[in-house]
């Protein structure tokens, strides 16, 4: 008994789906997940990962199954069968792929705006820059993805320049080429690039933003997890763009106190007034 093309089909376009589902969930390329906004977004590639292997081995599949079964055969000589047109499957080859396309722009926007970036920017001014109301062109605002709004984000100052990010604590007067942060605690960057666009990019965050001169733009985000990350500048800046690198260091809120304390000039300062 021959089992109809129809069936087999089905079976392997369902076999299909599910390896691609499976391989989504199973198969992990990222890095560690260090930022409460990772496990969101690793949500959404996990979903495109599935979609692009269904895609990958059925695609590929069918050009090697073609390539051996229509193949021409020793002493073939004539044309192929003309085809012209089928507009079921004409229907169908555009709706399916309209249908994913749709789904995959919905989902993003959906995890953007959980990630915060749909929340208006200019509402909460965290740390107004010294008398200028500047606006912030871009970026992701603090949200309640970030755990406890009680917790006043810690804001620093991040300028970009080639080839090189500054980062600057208003509250402690600390200047840094390292970022360091307390695990547990919503971070705002105030970005400014002082020459050509840089992009800050945590890979373990999951975030990344454009840096902007004349266009100050924002970075929110709540390290999860304590430890030494790369920050990579993401944006074609001029010939050192692939040195512009600095870290992040995520650690316990009370190292982190004892590097603001050893760091901080008025600290020092103060330190100096009693002991004189
Ligand atoms: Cu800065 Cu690339």
């Amino acid at each position: 008994m021959r089992i109809p093309a129809s069936i087999l089909t089905l079976l392997a376009g369902m076999a299909l789906v599910l390896t691609g589902l499976w391989v989504g969930q199973n198969v992990n390329l990222l890095p560690a997940q260090a930022s409460a906004n990772a496990p969101v977004y690793d949500e959404l590639f996990k979903v495109l990962f599935s979609i692009g292997t269904i895609l990958f081995v059925g695609i590929v599949g069918l050009i090697v199954y073609s390539l051996a079964r229509f193949r021409r055969r020793a002493g073939e000589t004539g044309d192929g069968l003309a085809i012209e047109g089928n507009l079921p499957l004409e229907i169908l080859w555009t709706a399916i792929p309209a249908v994913v396309v749709l789904f995959v722009g919905i989902y993003s926007y959906d995890i953007y705006d959980r990630m915060g970036g749909m929340t208006p920017l200019n509402d909460h001014s965290m740390h107004a820059m010294a008398g200028s109301e500047e606006r912030t062109w871009g970026g992701i605002s603090p949200v309640s993805l970030d755990g406890d709004p009680a917790i006043a984000p810690l804001p620093v100052d991040v300028t970009a320049m080639q080839f090189a990010f500054i980062f600057h604590y208003p509250d402690s007067d600390i200047t840094s080429g390292e970022l360091h942060v307390p695990v547990g605690q919503p971070v705002a960057l105030q970005m400014k690039a002082l020459d050509v666009i840089h992009a800050f990019w945590v890979p373990q965050f999951r975030l990344k933003q454009d840096v902007i001169p004349g266009q100050p733009t924002l970075l929110s985000f709540t390290p999860t997890r304590p430890g030494q990350y790369p920050i990579v500048c993401a944006e074609l800046c001029g010939p050192y763009h692939g040195g512009m690198r600095s870290s992040v260091i995520v650690e316990e809120p009370e190292s982190f106190a004892a590097w603001v304390a050893k760091n901080s000039p008025a600290a020092s300062a103060t330190t100096t007034a009693v002991q004189s």
